[in-house]
Formats: C-alpha cells, sequence, structure tokens
C-alpha cells in the first residue's frame, strides 16, 4: 500500500495579540483513507475545506496532531529529509512564489538536482524535454515566463528528485483551456512513462474525475467522500458530490 492515513487531525492554532486569546482551529477532522501504488487520487473540496493542509502533510512539510501516516508501509515521522525528498514531492498552489525570482530557472533547478553531479546536465534536459521545454530556459529568470510555463518548470523542478508521489496543488488553476488540457497531458506522461503516483488537488470536479481512479471529497476538515471514480459516477444520488458537480459547471 502507497499511501495509509488513519484518524488524521490537525489543529492551526492562531497567534494570542492584546485583543485575542491564543484560539484553536480543528482544520482536519479524522482524515482516514488508503491509496494503491499507480493509482492516481484527486482531492477535491470547496475553498478552505483543508486540501493544501492534508497536501502539506502527506509531503511532511508540516506534522499532524493526532493519527497515523505511512507512505509504503513506514511511519511518515521515520523518513529522513533525503528519503522524503525523493518519495514525495509537491507542485504549490502559486509556481510563481515558489522560485527564487533572483535565480535563474538553471540555477534554481541545479539546486533542487541531488543525485551524481556528472549526469546534472543530462538529467535536467530531460526533465524539461518531458515537460516540452528546452534548455535555452535556462539563463532566464521567473518573471520571464508564462503561468503555464511556470506550471512546467516546477513540474520538471519536482521531478529531478524521481519521487515515487508527487502531488500537485490546483495544477489547472490560473490556466486557460489550451494550457490546461496541455499540463494535463504532461501529467498523464509522467504516470505512464515514470510510473509516478500523482494526486491533484482541484475545485474541478469533471477534471478530477477524468484523469482519477479514487477521489477524496473533504468539506469543513471531514472525509464527505472517499471512492472509486466509478462508484461516485454510478452514484448520481450524493447529495454533496452532485453541488460540487454543478457548480464546476456553471463556473465553465
Ligand atoms: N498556517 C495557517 N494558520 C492558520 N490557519 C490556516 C493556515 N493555513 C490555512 N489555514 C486555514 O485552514 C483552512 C484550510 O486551508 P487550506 O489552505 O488547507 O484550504 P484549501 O482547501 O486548500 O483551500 P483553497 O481551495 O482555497 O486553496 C482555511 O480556513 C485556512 O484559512
Ligand atoms: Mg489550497
Amino acid at each position: 500500500m502507497l499511501i495509509k492515513a488513519e484518524h488524521i487531525y490537525k489543529i492551526y492554532k492562531t497567534n494570542a495579540s492584546f485583543f485575542h486569546r491564543e484560539k484553536e482551529f480543528n482544520v482536519l477532522n479524522d482524515i482516514s483513507f488508503s491509496l494503491d501504488c499507480g493509482n492516481t487520487l484527486s482531492i477535491i473540496g470547496e475553498s478552505g475545506s483543508g486540501k493544501t493542509t492534508l497536501a502539506k502533510i502527506l509531503s511532511a512539510l508540516i506534522p499532524f496532531d493526532s493519527g497515523m501516516l505511512e507512505i509504503n508501509g513506514k511511519k511518515i515521522q521515520s523518513f529522513t529529509r533525503r528519503e522524503l525528498s525523493q518519495t514525495v514531492q509537491m507542485i504549490f498552489q502559486n509556481p510563481y512564489a515558489s522560485f527564487n525570482p533572483k535565480l535563474t530557472i538553471g540555477v534554481s533547478l541545479s539546486q533542487a538536482f541531488d543525485g551524481n553531479e556528472d549526469n546534472k546536465e543530462t538529467v535536467i534536459k530531460d526533465k524539461l524535454f518531458l515537460v516540452g521545454l528546452e534548455k535555452n530556459i535556462l539563463d532566464k529568470y521567473p518573471h520571464q515566463f508564462s503561468g503555464g510555463q511556470r506550471q512546467r518548470i516546477a513540474i520538471a523542478r519536482a521531478l529531478l528528485k524521481n519521487p515515487e508521489i508527487l502531488i500537485a496543488d490546483e495544477p489547472f488553476a490560473s490556466l486557460d483551456a489550451v494550457s490546461q488540457t496541455k499540463i494535463m497531458d504532461i501529467f498523464l506522461k509522467i504516470k505512464k512513462e515514470e510510473k509516478t503516483n500523482i494526486i491533484f488537488i482541484t475545485h474541478d470536479v469533471a477534471a478530477a474525475m477524468e484523469i482519477s481512479d479514487k477521489i477524496l471529497i473533504l468539506k469543513d476538515g471531514c472525509v464527505a467522500r472517499y471512492d472509486s471514480v466509478s462508484n461516485i459516477d454510478k452514484d448520481k444520488t450524493d447529495a454533496y458530490v452532485n453541488e460540487l458537480l454543478a457548480a464546476t459547471y456553471m463556473t465553465e
């Protein structure tokens, strides 16, 4: 089993100030799911439902308060930093903010590479090729690219570690329909060619249904539903799924 999450809880604490006492906010409540290798998962839910928080927990970027999380049968807390970076990579919601604006893409990608130095150039070139970019981009700076190009560079950077799991947080947001399709094709290619397990986070239920095997629906920090796409597709009675689907079509 690739991922096993049991009864995960996460609380955010807001700092005390002159006017307020410290407040606690339960952002994730009793999240349980498991995912087999080779299955693509989409995490969907309204804004603020806890999707990015769950993704950060799955990438061990933030701790959780209680529960259990295993990747390949091993507790996430017992991974070393290096093991973690080779196991899970997350592509952030806003790829612009995740690049240092003062560094060229070449320098950023070199810093992310942690394999044999002799292979560095070839590996970087291969990953850029996989996402449809050429090495002439390496001397440029992040602001010199479009949103879609930056998304591709962020994917290439994540792939430099050959992670087993790639978590993409809203990879299609803020892209036009044509670029969305292109980015989607890149993920499908990565899944096939690199055998990477992909977790998508998206508001777009229709896209999630198209690309994934399993769907985890979060509502107010709780699991509203965890099921296979085929079951969700067959079942037209789930009021919340229908509500989300209707919202997707309305925004198109
Ligand atoms: N560091 C933090 N400290 C306190 N509260 C936070 C923190 N990060 C997020 N939250 C709150 O936790 C809730 C869930 O946030 P999260 O970013 O996980 O939602 P999301 O489902 O990814 O939303 P979106 O679709 O808008 O990206 C929100 O109410 C948010 O305001
Ligand atoms: Mg988010």
